[in-house]
């Protein structure tokens, strides 16, 4: 966002302070300029003096963006009954493989608390079978701050809640009175890559792709068009997880035959 002016951030902030009747120019310049930038390409923009006119059009996109403040919010294993239901479908998809490969996307990764569930999972699926294994879980984001602090892999315990206390000694490493480090074997299967799930390519040939609240933010065009992109990039009979609000619809509904609803887990048809 080297390009935004600090003055226009300011008239962002003004303008939906302004519509939501409340004072949003404590947030950082730098965090709300990301944020802005996500919303643009979202909105399929391409500058701020657009976006400026957008939000004073439409001013619902105030709450939006108020929300992609938080968008970073995440945690290991989040919504730990939907990893219940995901154990029981990979332990099939493992089951079925005739070549011991694995490929899963996790789109919008975070600080690589998604990912690295995904890990501990195959890990806890796999036990010692793991190293007959060859896998990748590709993680990729559009935020490098984000990471860069999912590379050092080191946690708070508040983001590490759902897991219970055998599961945190055997993966993490104790590295302060509150913070975590997850364990080399956990960090290995993961690779982290800058990514924009909209403009750039998708990774091919994948079992399984997680993309999990990240699609709310964008417009429901948007959302089809990434379907779409996910539809390309799995295998046939690979698997889609989706966020507790998001669902596949329309088009979508004939790429993907869904196989739990309430989880949010669908497959490439
Ligand atoms: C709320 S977090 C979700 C993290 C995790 N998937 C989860 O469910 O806990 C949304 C993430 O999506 C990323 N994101 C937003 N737009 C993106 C895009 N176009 N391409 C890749 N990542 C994107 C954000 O930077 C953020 O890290």
């Amino acid at each position: 966002m080297e390009a935004l002016q600090y003055s226009a951030i300011r008239k962002v902030k003004e303008i939906v302070g302004r519509i939501k009747g409340m004072d949003i120019s404590g947030y950082k310049d730098d965090f709300v300029a990301r944020r802005i930038r996500a919303r643009i390409i979202a909105l399929g923009l391409k500058t701020l003096g657009e976006y400026i006119r957008y939000l004073q059009r439409n001013p619902s996109e105030a709450d939006k963006l108020l929300d992609s403040l938080s968008i970073n919010v995440s945690e290991f294993f989040r919504d730990p009954w939907v990893w219940d239901v995901l154990k029981d479908i990979f332990k099939r998809i493992i089951a079925e493989k005739k070549i011991k490969v694995l490929r899963i996307w996790s789109a919008g990764c975070s600080k690589g608390e998604e990912p690295y569930s995904i890990s501990i999972l195959l890990h806890e699926i796999l036990g010692k079978r793991i190293s007959e294994y060859s896998i990748t879980i590709y993680a990729t984001d559009i935020d490098r701050d984000a990471l860069r602090s999912a590379e050092k892999g080191i946690y708070n315990i508040s983001s590490l809640r759902n897991l219970s206390k055998s599961l945190l000694e055997k993966y993490f490493i104790k590295i302060g009175p509150a913070s975590y480090m997850v364990k080399p074997e956990v960090k290995k299967l993961v690779k982290f890559k800058r990514h924009d799930m909209i403009k750039d390519p998708p990774f091919m040939f994948m079992d399984a792709i997680f993309c999990r609240n990240v699609l709310i933010y964008f417009s429901r065009d948007l959302q089809e068009k990434v379907l779409r992109k996910f539809h390309m990039a799995l295998r046939t009979g690979g698997i889609l997880i989706l966020g507790a609000s998001e669902y596949a619809f329309g088009d979508a509904l004939k790429m993907f035959k869904p196989l739990n609803t309430r989880a949010r887990i669908f497959r490439k048809i």
